[in-house]
């Protein structure tokens, strides 16, 4: 597989937002993968990417609810089923949520559900997909998502140095402090998974007028997804474990 073209990518919460538009971007891509596998909770009621599926052939819609073990394992089974010997070349732990809560209103429950879905879910995922991902991994040398990777979908907000240099905690405590575990988890998956040849990154993919990005956001979707296509085709071994934004740069973590 040609550098920085991938196979067969599998992205999570892609009914809308970011993950219906990154499976927009890879289909309209060309080359576009050989399999777009994309995945969201109730894929009977994801209507526009029902209305893909008709006119794209390389477009699977798998269920997959990230926070349900059950359902972790039936989706790899699923995928192992499609992917084969070849394995799964990149993993979008794509799906997250969000709750406006201040150091006043925030609950022990609003941290507990926020950090299942942003922070323990793409470990679980990760875990779960590893044999398929490290399948993959065999069949090439050079990193990146031609071979093997996992890509984090983070928040620029969960970066501890931007955060001490302006000071500014605004009303997501859950969300920030999930995001900046995520990010730990990005480095410990890094460390664990460079002999395998996984490339592992955290991505801000900017601030984007989704449901959660809200309207006051400077971004639309179709700015940010090739911006967000580029950095994946282009993430390289030097890349490895670092946390970067859609158009490329590097945050400080
Ligand atoms: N938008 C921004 O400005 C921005 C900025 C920085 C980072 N991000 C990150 O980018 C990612 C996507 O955000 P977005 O703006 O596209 O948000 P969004 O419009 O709210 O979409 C979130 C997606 O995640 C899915 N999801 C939530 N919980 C799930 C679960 N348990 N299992 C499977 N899917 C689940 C949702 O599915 P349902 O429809 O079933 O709820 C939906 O498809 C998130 O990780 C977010 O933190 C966004």
């Amino acid at each position: 597989m040609a550098l920085g073209i991938c196979r067969a990518v599998l992205i999570t919460g892609c009914n809308r937002g970011i993950g219906l538009g990154l499976v927009k971007g890879f289909l309209s891509r060309s080359p576009s993968p050989d399999l777009v596998l994309a995945t969201c909770r109730n894929p009977d009621q994801a209507q526009e990417l029902q209305h893909l599926k008709k006119q794209h052939q390389n477009l699977r819609i798998l269920q997959l609810d990230v926070v349900c073990e059950n359902s972790i394992k039936k989706v790899v089974q699923e995928t192992e089923a499609l992917v084969g010997e070849q394995g799964l070349n990149c993993l979008i732990n794509n799906a997250g949520i969000n709750r406006l809560a201040t150091l006043d209103s925030v609950t022990a429950q609003d941290m507990r559900t926020i950090y299942e879905t942003n922070t323990v879910a793409q470990l679980m995922v990760s875990k779960a997909f590893l044999p398929l991902l490290r399948k993959a991994a065999c069949q090439d040398v050079v990193m990146g998502i031609h071979r093997a990777a996992i890509i984090n979908v983070s928040s620029r907000s969960a970066s501890m140095q931007l955060f001490c240099q302006y000071n500014k905690t605004e009303e997501v405590y859950p969300y920030r402090i999930a995001k900046t575990a995520l990010n730990m988890l990005t480095c410990c998956l890094a460390a664990d998974l460079v002999s395998d040849g996984i490339l592992c990154i955290s991505l801000d993919p900017g601030w984007v007028k989704t449901d959660m990005g809200g309207s006051k956001a400077p971004l639309q979707l179709q700015e940010c997804i090739p911006g967000i296509l580029d950095v994946l085709a282009n993430v390289r071994e030097k890349d490895h474990g670092a946390f970067l934004d859609w158009t490329g740069e590097e945050i400080p973590w």
